[in-house]
């Protein structure tokens, strides 16, 4: 991402840009201990979580997890590029712009970025203008017979494709782009024609488009729905170089401005998420026509603390609810359900019991919803019913948390007519079983324990990030610690940069994507010990434990080899197991 700017450069214009200033325009903000605190401008709060960090010149909102250096806030606050945000704070700290280090790659992929994103905006600006002239008329007859009135249309750039071959595609060549360009945005197909020569026409043609914007207010992709009843409903734009629908949400852009959210609310459709906000209702997005992934689920954490799945009341809209809420708990975010009646998705459901009827739905946990979808499949008026819903039962209620259990124990109990105690027994029985964990990843992951994994145990991961927490702070000894005590990838490259030098203001700069910019920061916050010496106690005893551990599971490694090992090759696998534990008691 800086590969454009001399590091040094940088550098010089972070310490110049002090972050507690520049936060200071936007946040008020308040000194306790060593950080400043104030009430985080990315996601709603009452109270602060949101600090700032003066010694390492790092932000980090302990509640939506935003995070990164001056530059990340600044593009944040302003919706603009990392290079934007570098020439801004560059003039505000009368700093000339260094001679640009010659990165051709980076400079043909950044050029070819904004131009696809500058193709995209004049096109989203084409069908929204379009929408208001005759050859928009069928879209916003259209749009206005499902009951959007102009507020929300303008709010989400509703648009119209006119029902012509190449509209849209010959205006943007009048405007200097290429028709190599087009076709990499998705916004116009080109084919071969039998003489050779190429012939091209839009893409979207007489539909009403909704354009994909995010959360810095680009203009990814679009769909368009038809107007008659054509195939497909909706036509989205492939993946190109700007858009991955795995990874983004539909009205991210809403999403950024809409403070104080306490929930975000994820539905299917297009429509669904432009009805309920012209409801008054906040915080709605949708994937693009998938499932949920789980880079989404992380992008959802940012903006709000839980996420209530609102998917359509048919029976893929409640297939994928089970799917969305392992992907939720895989990645620890909180969930609920909504549960529409009726078969109705929630724009029929908005516009028939209204914006009361919607905020009366229950949000139910996913406990209580994995127990009614079971509930359907089995004849509770049979025993064998009752039996076998009753055993699956147990199971999910053993995943919920203890107030809640308690609840579902009592509904569960009148359902079956099992006692409290018979179930409670039979929970205890179903925790561990392996067939429930290869259906849900999530319980697998809960009750696995940390020694079973392979590579990085629980508690292990913990040390390591603090030992490079600690490390960042620049008071622990360099020969302290060896690159090979970290066996993380990324707190192996962070370990890198810091031992050559870098400042740990520096290395949210080289995240990939928005969740590891959150984990740099996090890890290179200042840490809370106090003194110097405290601080090499600490990273003493991580290392101890590091060590250990890893020396532990070479033994058990080579025990399982001797086990099996005979003649010359047992005689070294028992040396080097005496090597092992020698070392081992070293460190004890
Ligand atoms: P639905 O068929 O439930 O559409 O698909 P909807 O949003 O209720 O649409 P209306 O109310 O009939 O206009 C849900 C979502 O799945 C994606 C779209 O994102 C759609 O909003 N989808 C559906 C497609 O991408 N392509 C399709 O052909 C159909
Ligand atoms: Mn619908």
């Amino acid at each position: 991402m800086s590969s454009r700017y001399p590091a040094s450069w940088l550098d010089e214009l972070r310490s110049r840009s002090d972050i507690v200033q520049i936060v200071s325009g936007y946040v008020a903000l308040n000194k306790k201990g060593r950080k400043y605190w104030g009430l985080c401008p990315f996601h709603g709060e009452k109270t602060p979580s949101f600090s700032v960090d003066g010694e390492h010149q790092l932000y980090y909102c302990f509640g939506c997890k935003a995070g990164g250096n001056v530059f990340h806030f600044y593009m944040e606050m302003e919706h603009c590029s990392f290079s934007e945000a570098v020439t801004q704070l560059a003039e505000r700290a009368h700093m000339a712009l260094p001679e640009m280090e010659k990165d051709e790659g980076y400079e043909r992929r950044r050029t070819q970025r904004e131009r696809l994103l500058a193709a995209n905006r004049e096109a989203a600006r084409f069908y929204h203008e379009t929408l208001f002239t005759p050859a928009g008329a069928a879209s916003l007859a259209y749009l206005r017979r499902r009951g959007l009135n102009d507020g929300v249309i303008r709010k989400f750039g509703l648009g119209a494709s006119p029902d012509e071959w190449s509209m849209l595609s010959d205006r943007l060549m009048e405007k200097g782009f290429t028709l190599d360009e087009l076709a990499l945005a998705g916004l116009t197909v080109r084919k071969k024609a039998d003489n050779g020569r190429d012939r091209y026409y839009d893409m979207f043609r007489s539909r009403a488009m909704f354009p994909i914007i995010d959360s810095y207010g680009n203009v990814l992709a679009f769909g368009g729905r038809t107007l008659e009843k054509r195939e497909p409903k909706y036509l989205n734009t492939a993946d190109t170089p700007v858009f991955n629908k795995r990874k983004g949400v539909f009205a991210a852009n809403l999403l950024r401005r809409q403070r104080h959210l306490d929930r975000v609310i994820l539905v299917e459709g297009y429509m669904d998420v432009v009805s309920l906000t012209q409801f008054g209702v906040e915080g709605v997005c949708a994937t693009l026509g998938t499932a949920l992934t789980a880079e989404q689920a992380r992008l959802l954490k940012r903006f709000a603390p839980q996420v209530f799945l609102g998917y359509d009341g048919d029976s893929a809209g409640q297939h994928a609810i089970l799917r969305g809420l392992e992907i939720l708990e895989q990645e620890n975010v909180p969930a609920r359900v909504l549960d529409f009646p009726d078969g109705l998705d929630p724009d029929e459901f908005i516009r028939r019991d209204g914006v009361e009827g919607f905020r009366s739905l229950p949000a139910i946990s996913p406990a209580a919803y994995r127990l009614r979808r079971l509930k359907e499949q089995f004849d509770l008026s049979a025993q064998d019913g009752r039996l076998a819903y009753a055993r699956g039962a147990a199971e999910i209620v053993s995943t919920a948390d203890p107030l809640e259990r308690d609840l579902l124990l009592d509904r569960l109990s009148l359902e079956t007519g099992f006692s409290r105690e018979t179930l409670a027994e039979q929970m205890k029985l179903s925790v561990p079983k392996p067939a429930a964990a290869s259906r849900n990843p999530a319980s697998r992951i809960r009750t696995a324990r940390p020694e079973a994994s392979g590579t990085t145990s629980g508690g292990d991961l913990k040390a390591q990030e603090l030992l490079l927490c600690l490390f960042a702070s620049g008071h622990i000894p360099k020969d302290m610690i060896e690159e090979k005590d970290f066996d993380d990838d990324e707190l192996k490259s962070l370990y890198r940069e810091l031992a050559a030098g870098a400042s740990p203001a520096s290395l949210p700069d080289l995240a990939p994507d928005d969740a590891a910019r959150s984990r740099y920061t996090r890890l290179l916050l200042t840490p809370t010990a106090g003194s110097t010496d405290e601080m090499i106690t600490m990273a003493n005893d991580c290392l101890i434990r590091i060590r250990r551990t890893k020396l532990e599971r070479q033994y058990e490694e080579l025990s399982q080899e001797i086990a099996s090992a005979s003649g010359e090759q047992l005689d070294s696998l028992l040396q080097e197991a005496r090597e092992i534990s020698d070392k081992l008691k070293k460190l004890k």
